[in-house]
């Protein structure tokens, strides 16, 4: 009896004290309804995390708005301190070069990377300029592998990537930017690559894990670089890919 009191008085009085208070920080999610952002809300409440949602498609409500387009002007003023910021708008519009039309550039280019840009001039002076606070872009193994039929995705995963490295130059060492690159992931935006047995199979047989990744593996990462055990890494791009931009089998 003894010991079970002793155990649980140091539980509540060191972890969950410090958890559930002086460690609680406030995150802004936007395009809130990706999969990889909703596994990404979950982790961050499980912690005693604020998350604060922004979506096209989210309802309104407590820490939840629903914005028409991402871009200046249409973000919610939010007037409190922010610990990090992850923006998760992207689309895979693969089509050859030859059909891609210059509006499909445009689109893809205005969704990924300036609606991104857009994102940070809303919300960067109310970032905790503590050196821990965190912004994490989420790129795509297109950013940086030449695949066919995604030149559209790639030339804006890639310019994004090059904005992750310029802003942690700018913003260090007050905080950190990062971005997250995946290789297909099991979401809506990934689900017609995968909507059989033969393309499953053939899409897990080109992954060096054999694996198509699932919204956890992306927003474990997320959640790793928006906390303080990351607050030695900025200007990266982390492949959480199954090792597709790195390994030839
Ligand atoms: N799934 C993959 O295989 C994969 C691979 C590499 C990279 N990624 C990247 O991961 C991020 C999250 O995507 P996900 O896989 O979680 O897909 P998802 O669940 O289908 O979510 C799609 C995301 O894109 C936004 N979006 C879709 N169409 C849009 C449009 N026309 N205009 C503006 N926003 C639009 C959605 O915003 P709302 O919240 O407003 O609906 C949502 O945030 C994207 O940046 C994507 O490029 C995904």
């Amino acid at each position: 009896m003894n010991h079970i009191e002793v155990n649980f008085f140091r539980t509540m009085s060191v972890d969950d004290c410090f958890m559930g208070m002086s460690n609680t920080k406030t995150y802004i999610l936007a395009g809130s309804n990706s999969a990889i952002a909703k596994e990404t809300a979950i982790q961050l409440r499980s912690q005693n995390h604020r998350v604060i949602e922004i979506s096209r498609s989210v309802p309104e409500g407590e820490n939840q708005f629903q914005i028409e387009k991402y871009e200046l002007g249409s973000f919610p003023k939010i007037e409190e301190k922010i610990n990090g910021l992850v923006y998760f708008p992207g689309t895979i519009n693969l089509k050859s070069f030859g059909q891609l039309s210059m509006q499909d550039f445009l689109q893809d280019f205005s969704i990924h990377v300036l609606g991104a840009v857009a994102f940070l001039k809303s919300y960067l002076n109310q970032i905790e300029k503590d050196g821990k606070s965190s912004i994490v872009f989420i790129s795509s193994v297109a950013g940086s592998v030449g695949m066919p039929f995604h030149s559209s995705v790639s030339v804006s995963k890639a310019a994004l990537e090059g904005l992750t490295k310029s802003l942690a130059a700018e913003l260090a060492p007050h905080i950190r930017v990062n971005a997250i690159a995946p290789s297909l992931v099991n979401t809506p935006l990934g689900e017609r690559f995968i909507n059989s047995p033969e393309k499953l199979s053939a899409i897990e047989k080109r992954n060096p894990l054999r694996k198509v990744g699932a919204p956890i593996d992306i927003a474990n990462m997320i959640n790793f670089i928006l906390s303080d055990q990351a607050n030695w890494i900025t200007g990266q791009v982390i492949g959480v890919d199954g090792g597709m931009n790195h390994i030839k089998l």
